[in-house]
């Protein structure tokens, strides 16, 4: 069947070889290659790591599971893919799927474990190389200027780079779906976590990011990666924070449910972390601060645990006293693409850095936005007895309801979180589109 995406796919190619040869020609390089990587050994073992692979390999292939494949970059000569695809019984060698880069690009497979020779006078190697390989190739590696500039053309996607992640929005709602119903009917963590892998179409290891898939009081540690086997009596909530990979590109996808042991409380925190969602998708346009949306979001915190009783001081005050961050001690989002926490969103376009501020250090991007970026917007609230613990012991503490916090413990927390593309006068919420 011929690739749809083909054309879409083809400018995109284009735009990276207009952009690698600026920046090459900027910094001095007549050439770089890039190696997609390869997996590690388990010490003393024959068995290998999960793998995926370079962000920049697969920001022109789309492939994250090509092994010590490599991409020569040269100023106005063809870009090739050394495809590694050795002769091999015991394993079958990777086929390259039926998409528009195997035809862009000059494709060679052949056995790459170690590079191709280039012929450049002065080259530049990026990934994970060791001191050897850079050595026998006589290229500089990772040179840290090039990494920033190349990290800085990831930043703003292509009309090829959006289709894939909505893709990957539309294929990971049916393993959200799917997690929802198996909760429905009582099923564990492990169960859950298969019921979405089924519907999505995905292994576990091709998934960008172990799922989160926490009932009741896990639904509070952040990045839960267990899969309990058996069900709770108890089901008093779920969290899924689950995705799909589509050529490379990430989707990155919470959803919340009350379980039937739910406390009203509970169901309508989460109705209102959803119009809060809303409110700060409705916010993104180019030219936004998003430290300042971050700040948005814990004003908006601040007033729903008001609301909700949980505080009896002001909102301001909730703010300003800290609560709101032993709530919720993570980012508003972050940019979004083949990786799934995307480069380059602590920088600015000029390439300085630019940190969290200290009071919000989980932050991970703290840019001004522009047309093209693609970004998570993920407001929650938890019950995490390590932050609530000092709270409640603290000067901030007394304005805390305690009693209802204590009920609301066992339902772990909340997060909400869609995919969004910006661009100049519109956003595209790619996850409420296939929703
Ligand atoms: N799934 C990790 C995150 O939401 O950033
Ligand atoms: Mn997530
Ligand atoms: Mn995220």
């Amino acid at each position: 069947m011929p690739d749809a995406l083909a054309p879409l796919q083809n400018r995109h190619l284009e735009a990276l070889e207009r952009r690698y040869a600026e920046v090459l020609g900027a910094l001095g390089y007549d050439g770089v290659l890039i190696y997609s990587g390869h997996p590690a050994l388990h010490f003393g073992d024959d068995q290998h790591a999960s793998f995926c692979s370079y962000g920049h390999f697969q920001h022109w292939t789309g492939q994250a599971g090509l092994t010590h494949s490599w991409l020569l970059v040269r100023p106005g000569q063809r870009t090739t893919c050394f495809v590694h695809a050795p002769d091999d019984f015991w394993h079958l060698p990777p086929s390259l799927p039926d998409e528009g880069w195997t035809e862009y690009l000059e494709v060679i497979s052949g056995r790459f474990e170690t590079p191709p020779a280039v012929k450049a006078s002065r080259l530049a190697v990026i990934g994970d190389i060791d001191d050897d390989t850079a050595r026998a190739l006589g290229a500089e590696r990772n040179p840290p200027a090039l990494l920033i500039a190349l990290d800085e053309g990831r930043v703003r996607k292509s009309e090829y780079e959006i289709a894939c992640l909505s893709e990957a929005n539309r294929m990971a709602l049916y393993g959200h779906r799917a997690a929802q119903q198996a909760f429905l009917t009582g099923a564990s963590e492990l169960d859950i976590q298969l019921a979405y892998l089924k519907a999505s179409r995905q292994r576990e290891s091709d998934v960008p990011y172990g799922n989160i898939i926490g009932l009741g009081a896990h639904g509070a540690v952040l990045h839960y990666q267990h899969y309990a086997n058996e069900a709770p009596v108890s089901r008093h909530s779920l969290l899924v924070d689950a995705g799909h990979r589509y050529r490379g590109y990430c989707a990155d996808i919470t959803r919340s449910w009350p379980g039937p042991d739910a406390a009203p409380t509970f169901a309508a925190l989460i109705t209102r972390m959803n119009d809060i969602k809303q409110q700060l998708v409705a916010a993104l346009a180019p030219g936004v601060e998003f430290v300042a949306l971050h700040e948005r979001m814990h004003q908006l915190l601040g007033e729903l645990l008001v609301e909700s009783e949980l505080v009896s001081a002001s909102a301001e005050a909730a703010l300003e006293s800290g609560i709101t961050r032993a709530f919720c001690p993570h980012g508003l989002g972050h940019l979004l693409g083949v990786q799934v926490h995307d480069v380059a969103g602590r920088m600015s376009r000029e390439g300085t850095a630019l940190p969290p501020p200290p009071e919000h250090p989980a932050l991970r991007l703290t840019r001004e936005l522009e047309a093209g970026m693609t970004v998570t917007i993920e407001p929650g609230l938890y019950f995490i007895p390590m932050l609530l613990g000092p709270l409640e012991a603290g000067p901030a503490g007394s304005a805390v309801n305690w009693p209802l916090v204590e009920r609301l413990m066992p339902h772990g927390g909340i997060r909400i979180e869609d995919n969004v593309a910006i661009a100049t006068n519109s956003v595209r919420n790619l996850t409420l589109e296939h929703e």
